[in-house]
């Protein structure tokens, strides 16, 4: 079986050289070093923001596999997606990473470490009272691989924790809402909200100041899922205002973050570059592995993508 392998240009090589590893018996060519005759031979892809020429020129393709957790940009203009399974990445090992992503997040303004920075570098020497952990209400949304493994770890950590998401979902320890009916009550109790969504047409934009204005006082806002959950001006507009206390922030509507944009030297604004939760090479090419032998071999992968759902 022939696999294209199409990732950024820094890891490209590590990840074709990995899954050479963790499956000898396929051949993984790298994108775009693929032929015009050679396209029509390969049968799966293994990509993270794959060009659309990608899926135009490998025109058999019989499975997908996403480098990592969201497959929103599979979705995006101009990609036309052949109708086969797409298999994205479901790693215990990026979950946990994610929940320490926010678990620090929220640490950094419970704790005041925003201030302390800023303290530090004018030399004062002043105490801000911070408030306990099971005092603290955080609201998860989305509780999908990403969103339980950080309500788990919030748990452990005695934070009073909600969860949002499309279904009921029932996680020991967690008040859970669902859906539009479970969205303002919610919102009422997310002194800090951690956005772990997949980007689809129903949670574009939800980072929005409707959101905004159904949050307590003085809320956080964190946000790993992707950028365009966030209106950008919204959350500058409500930091100004006093509305939100502060925002962590790991993904955004264009990426890199330009050099002019305003979120760099906003001084309630913690910034980080994508990097919440990376994906784990060791254990991403064994998954992907299993996946490309079991399309070879005529059965359906695990970690299947609902493309009605869009994610
Ligand atoms: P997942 O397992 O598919 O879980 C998605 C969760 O979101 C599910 O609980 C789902 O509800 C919920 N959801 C989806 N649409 C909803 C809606 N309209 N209203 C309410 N809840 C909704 O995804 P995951 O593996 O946890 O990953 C989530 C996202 O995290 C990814 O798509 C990606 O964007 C982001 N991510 C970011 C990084 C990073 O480094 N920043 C790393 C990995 C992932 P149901 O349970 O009812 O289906
Ligand atoms: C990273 O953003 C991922 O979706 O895996």
């Amino acid at each position: 079986m022939q696999v294209v392998v199409s990732a950024p240009a820094e890891v490209s090589e590590r990840w074709r050289d990995g899954l050479a590893q963790a499956a000898p018996e396929l051949d993984f060519v790298l994108w775009p070093e693929v032929a015009d005759g050679d396209a029509e031979a390969i049968e799966a892809a293994v990509v993270w923001n794959a060009p659309p020429e990608l899926y135009a020129r490998c025109r058999h393709l019989k499975c997908i596999c996403v480098l990592g957790a969201g497959t929103d940009q599979l979705f995006a203009p101009g990609i036309e997606l052949p109708e086969v399974p797409i298999v994205r990445i479901v790693d215990p090992v990026m979950a946990l990473r994610m929940a320490s992503y926010v678990l620090a997040a929220i640490l950094h303004f419970q704790r005041d470490f925003h201030d302390y920075v800023r303290q530090q570098r004018e030399r004062v020497w002043r105490k801000h009272r911070s408030r306990d952990s099971h005092r603290v209400r955080v609201g998860v949304m989305g509780l999908g691989a990403m969103g339980r493994a950080s309500a788990k770890l919030l748990v452990t950590n005695g934070y009073d924790v909600a969860g949002w998401s499309r279904s009921p979902r029932r996680l020991p320890g967690v008040e859970g809402f669902a859906g539009e009916d479970g969205w303002p009550p919610f919102l009422a109790r997310c002194d800090y909200l951690a956005c772990l969504l997949p980007l689809t047409a129903e949670t574009r934009g939800l980072l929005g100041v409707e959101t905004f204005a159904r949050l307590p006082e003085g809320a956080v806002v964190i946000n790993a899922g992707r950028g365009a959950h966030l209106v950008e001006a919204d959350l500058l507009a409500a930091l100004d205002a006093g509305r939100l206390r502060g925002a962590v922030l790991d993904v955004f509507e264009t990426e890199p973050l330009p050099p002019e944009h305003p979120f760099w030297d906003h001084p309630r604004i913690l910034l980080t570059p994508h990097v919440a939760s990376i994906t784990n090479l060791e254990t991403g090419v064994v998954q992907i592995a299993a996946a490309l032998r079991t399309v070879r071999d005529g059965g359906v992968p695990v970690n299947l993508v609902d493309r009605a759902r869009g994610y």
